[in-house]
């Protein structure tokens, strides 16, 4: 599938007209798959298929028998997509998204509050709030543009003195697109006796993952991600990591399906990863995220990365080129997603927000992207300003625009973006975006 550049072929449903404010239809314009992303043809099939040999998985029975076997087998074409075996003593952990995922690994992997693990101030919530209830969490601070610096990390690793014991990040932000040096931090991690987790929500679906690395210590220990955005929304995440550490370990939903036996008074586990998925598994939603591994596979990561770049390249030079317009980030930074914030001077976030989608159906994202303390950074914007914005309801708080490109978007779309952002824009005066 490398020459095939119609990847709109790839997908259902974004074809389907949406209704103006004005009234007319307009193909709609999803610039904001950094929240979410449509099916792949061969997700639905794929589920489909499945859906007619539904069974109960970890039974008995024909249609069981198929679902199970199939269940088990999807484990190791995870660990596949990212360049794993299970020889390699990985195993694949079902959840229901990204933030399941996280939430788990923070209540197993910690065994006390005072357990100290390493953020960043670039998280997704879903990667901090955890971390804040399980354990003694403590923070590497962004740069100025937002970048988190290896140097920083690396102070921080060795002002604790080998008691942090897991360092957890970002793969890339879902507010500025930067793609962290994931395998770098890994081997500072390891340096320090701690384990790395990385959050590939943002990753999972536009760059390849060698969860091993390059062979020398700077391999990931634990990795997580969501199928809704990696064009496979039906429910379901995945939580990959080290085995032997999660035989080790309590699981963190309770129930049927993960343990061998009950006694009155004692419970014994199964092993990871039945121990770790406690009640009726999303099969369906199993089948979807092997089906959407099979496809990014076929089109392969060099084409992705060549046609998100390019995009990414003509929104950036475009919205540039726009006066009114406030870049976040650093423009010039090459290893980034297409995932651009940025504010129009002169209207707030929200109401741009509103104008691109009544005006010319165009989806994106306004507000702080559920990553509050890295959003705040950016703009500049200290936390007893949003205390102002907290206390005072009906001001609307500081927040930014995000536009965010997936692999269907086209050049044609980032015009006819680039052309919308300019009528908005075109007759403001003033300065405030919120
Ligand atoms: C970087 C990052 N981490 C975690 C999440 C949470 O993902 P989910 O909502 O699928 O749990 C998101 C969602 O936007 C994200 O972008």
């Amino acid at each position: 599938m490398k020459e095939n550049k119609d990847y709109r072929a790839l997908f259902n449903g974004i074809e389907v007209p949406v209704q103006l404010a004005a009234g007319n239809y307009v193909i709609p314009i999803n610039f904001d798959n950094a929240a979410t992303t449509p099916p792949l043809k061969q997700v639905d099939s794929f589920v489909y298929d499945n859906m007619l040999m539904y069974g109960s998985v970890g039974r008995g029975g024909h249609k069981s028998s198929y679902c199970t076997r199939a269940y088990e087998i999807s484990r190791d074409e995870i660990l596949d997509f990212f360049h794993l075996s299970p020889r390699d003593g990985y195993t694949t952990i079902y959840v229901k998204n990204t933030t399941e995922g996280l939430n788990l690994l923070a209540r197993v992997l910690c065994d006390c509050k005072m357990d100290k693990v390493l953020c960043t101030r670039m998280e997704h919530h879903a990667n901090d709030l955890p971390w804040r209830m399980s354990s003694n969490v403590l923070y590497v601070e962004v740069d100025e543009k937002g970048k988190l610096n290896l140097d920083a990390v690396s102070e921080r690793l060795t002002e604790g003195q080998g008691t942090i014991r897991y360092v957890t990040v970002t793969g890339a932000s879902n507010v500025t697109g930067y793609v962290n040096p994931i395998h770098e931090i890994a081997k500072l991690a390891h340096r320090h006796e701690a384990m790395i987790i990385v959050d590939a929500a943002q990753l999972v679906a536009h760059r390849p993952i060698y969860m091993k690395g390059t062979g020398k210590d700077d391999a990931i220990d634990f990795l997580v991600f969501s199928g809704h955005k990696m064009y496979a929304p039906f429910g379901s995440g995945v939580v990959i990591g080290h085995k032997e550490v999660f035989d080790k370990k309590n699981p963190y939903l309770l129930g049927g399906g993960a343990v061998t036996a009950v006694l009155d008074d004692d419970i014994y586990w199964k092993e990871a990863p039945q121990k770790n998925e406690a009640g009726t598994p999303n099969f369906l939603g199993a089948m979807s995220i092997v089906a959407a591994t099979t496809v990014l596979k076929e089109v392969g990561f060099n084409a992705i990365v060549s046609h998100e770049e390019k995009l990414k390249d003509r929104l950036n030079r475009g919205l540039a080129a726009i006066s009114k317009v406030i870049l976040y980030g650093d423009s010039n930074e090459r290893n980034r997603l297409g995932v651009i914030p940025f504010n129009i001077r002169g209207i707030s976030y929200e109401q741009a927000a509103k104008l691109m989608m009544d005006r010319r159906g165009i989806a994106v994202r306004s507000g702080c992207f559920c990553a509050q303390p890295y959003a705040a950074r950016l703009m500049r914007v200290g936390d007893k300003e949003r205390y102002h914005y907290m206390l005072n309801t009906q001001l609307l708080p500081p927040g930014m625009i995000r536009a965010s490109i997936g692999l269907y978007n086209t050049e044609k779309e980032v015009d006819s973006f680039l052309n919308t952002v300019e009528d908005i824009a075109a007759k403001l005066s003033g300065s405030r975006c919120w």
